[in-house]
């Protein structure tokens, strides 16, 4: 297989601070806090035929992302919303991934960054499926690794320093052969994927861990109300690893895994089931605004 173009050697553009500027000249200093201490939140966001699904709502998750960690971000949502479509537009792209980051830069080096600038960057590229086996179902590890309590960490922002758990999950998860982990919380309790959230069915309900430690992503909120609009019910509650062994389906969502089908989780198997497929398809046409109000 041929490696991938490195990330940071490529053609295009990217907004960076306020203007477009050559994709290989979007460089930080080493000495960027962002780099020695996590000071730094980002989005991910898939554009459909040019449209970016929920943009303004990823705009705002970076603003109260940022405002969580205490940064104060030096461009407002709709702006945010323009640097994106901008940034579509300058790469000639409309299906692709949008990439949105928010950090502390080098104005201060140590723990306390009182002194440093907020920096904004918009990077977007063409990203196919997230899992190659999303249709077939992917199968997944448990990790050793677990989400952090909502005391210990700002688990409801997407920042980045809560990505290392991820990483090195699905790392020990790829090295035993998986294709991704599913993670449990501090409480031992189901709680998602590395970069996803999970669902389940049974007997024709949903059922889905509460999103008290980890993001409840737009991805999953758009599900429920896709749900919802069928009549189909909705079960938000802690869920315990044993129930696995219970549930028939087990699907993933996230803005770049979209409807992710679950083959295995641990020692649980599960079907690709109507109800995976129905949901895989429905958000399939929503996001390019073909599902109808019926
Ligand atoms: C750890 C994690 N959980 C859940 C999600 C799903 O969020 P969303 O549907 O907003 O993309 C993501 C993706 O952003 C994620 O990285």
């Amino acid at each position: 297989m041929a490696a991938p173009v490195p990330y940071d050697d490529r053609d295009g553009k990217i907004w960076f601070d306020g203007k477009l500027v050559d994709w290989r000249d979007a460089k930080v200093h080493v000495l960027t806090h962002a780099l020695h201490y996590a000071s730094s939140v980002f989005e991910g966001q898939r554009a459909y035929g040019g449209e970016i699904f929920e943009l303004t709502r990823h705009s705002e998750r970076l603003h109260k992302s940022a405002g969580i960690m205490g940064m104060e971000m030096p461009f407002s949502v709709a702006e945010i919303d323009h640097a994106c479509r901008q940034v579509l537009e300058a790469n000639g792209l409309s299906d692709a991934y949008v990439r949105p980051l928010a950090w502390r830069g080098a104005e201060q080096m140590g723990v306390s960054a009182q002194a440093t600038k907020t920096h904004v960057a918009v990077a977007a590229w063409e990203w196919g499926d997230y899992f190659k086996d999303k249709e077939t179902g992917i199968r997944l590890d448990i990790s050793p690794w677990r989400r952090p309590a909502p005391y210990t960490a700002p688990v409801h922002a997407k920042a980045s320093g809560l990505y290392m758990i991820c990483t090195m999950s699905r790392h020990h998860a790829q090295g035993r052969g998986y294709d991704d982990a599913m993670m449990l919380d501090w409480r031992g309790q189901v709680a998602e994927g590395t970069g996803a959230n999970a669902f389940f069915v049974r007997e024709g309900k949903l059922h889905t861990p509460t999103p008290d430690c980890f993001l409840n992503g737009i991805t999953r909120q758009t599900v429920i109300a896709l749900a919802e609009k069928r009549g189909i019910e909705v079960v938000e509650r802690a869920i315990w690893p044993e129930e696995l062994e219970d549930f028939e389906q087990f699907f993933l969502t996230g803005s770049a895994a979209e409807v992710t089908a679950v083959r295995s989780a641990g020692p649980w198997n599960f079907d690709v089931g109507e109800m995976t497929r129905m949901f895989m398809a429905d958000y399939a046409k929503l996001v390019r605004g073909q599902l109808g109000n019926g």
